[in-house]
């Protein structure tokens, strides 16, 4: 959702400040209705907006496969005025948000679009879209704490569901380990691996559904695909796809 004079200014039809005097004079509306008011906030991808009766031209869908280096936050804004990841995106005009979020401290795979509808869908628990994490932990995980990830640890007083774990690489002091998991939550990967005793050195994200990072690099970016997309939803996707220029 975002401020409908921001969305006109955006999409060409003058300043910001010349919308805003377009709003007060009626000449603007929203799903057939003129709207004279300020501050009232429009999801330009679902909404039709016309002015003086013309539509807008809809803005291009566009994906985003972020590389996101630790350090950034995924909000679009932060109080502390830390790094955000669109600071990352010079040459992306459109207006997109991290589908999901990641960690400050968090690196890997991180999805940005101006599609409403991929975010939505994602996030939906019963659609339990995988996604894949690399941590280094502290100590070596045994088989024991490895089937009891495998089976769901008690986070925040809920069972996690079961995840697919497997262990990269085994030292005396540390261990790299592989998980997939299709659930959500803040911090979910840390708790899940501190509930087992062995606390997070490093995390990273390697990839969504079939979809890997592969060798983009820390801070880069690419724009996805139809192929791409299908490898996240398993072969189909779930809405009609507007293909974007590569
Ligand atoms: N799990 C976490 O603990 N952190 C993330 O950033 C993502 C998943």
């Amino acid at each position: 959702m975002e401020r409908l004079q921001k969305i006109l200014a955006r999409a060409g039809i003058a300043s910001r400040r010349k919308c805003e005097e377009l709003i007060k004079e009626g000449r603007i509306s929203v799903d057939g209705r003129v709207t004279t008011e300020l501050g009232v906030k429009v999801d330009p991808q679902k909404s039709t907006i016309t002015f003086d009766g013309k539509p807008l031209a809809r803005e291009d869908a566009i994906y985003i496969l972020l590389n996101k280096p630790a350090g950034y936050v995924t909000t679009l804004s932060d109080p502390q005025g830390r790094p955000i990841v669109t600071d990352l995106l010079p040459g992306i005009a459109q207006r997109v948000f991290p589908v999901g979020r990641l960690d400050f401290d968090t690196e890997g795979a991180l999805i940005l679009t101006n599609d409403g509808r991929l975010g939505q869908y994602m996030q939906h628990p019963r659609h339990e879209i995988n996604k894949t994490y690399v941590a280094t932990v502290r100590g070596t995980l045994t088989p024991g704490r490895i089937s009891q990830l495998e089976k769901g640890v008690i986070v925040d007083g809920q069972r996690t569901w079961p995840a697919r774990v497997r262990v990269i690489n085994r030292k005396k002091n540390e261990s790299i380990v592989e998980l997939i998991i299709h659930e959500g939550k803040k911090r979910q990967v840390r708790k899940m691996l501190a509930a087992v005793g062995h606390p997070v050195r490093s995390l990273k994200r390697t990839a969504y559904g079939n979809l890997q990072l592969g060798h983009l690099a820390p801070g880069k970016y690419r724009l996805l695909s139809e192929k791409d997309l299908k490898k996240i939803f398993s072969g189909k996707i779930p809405f009609t796809f507007k293909q974007i220029p590569d």
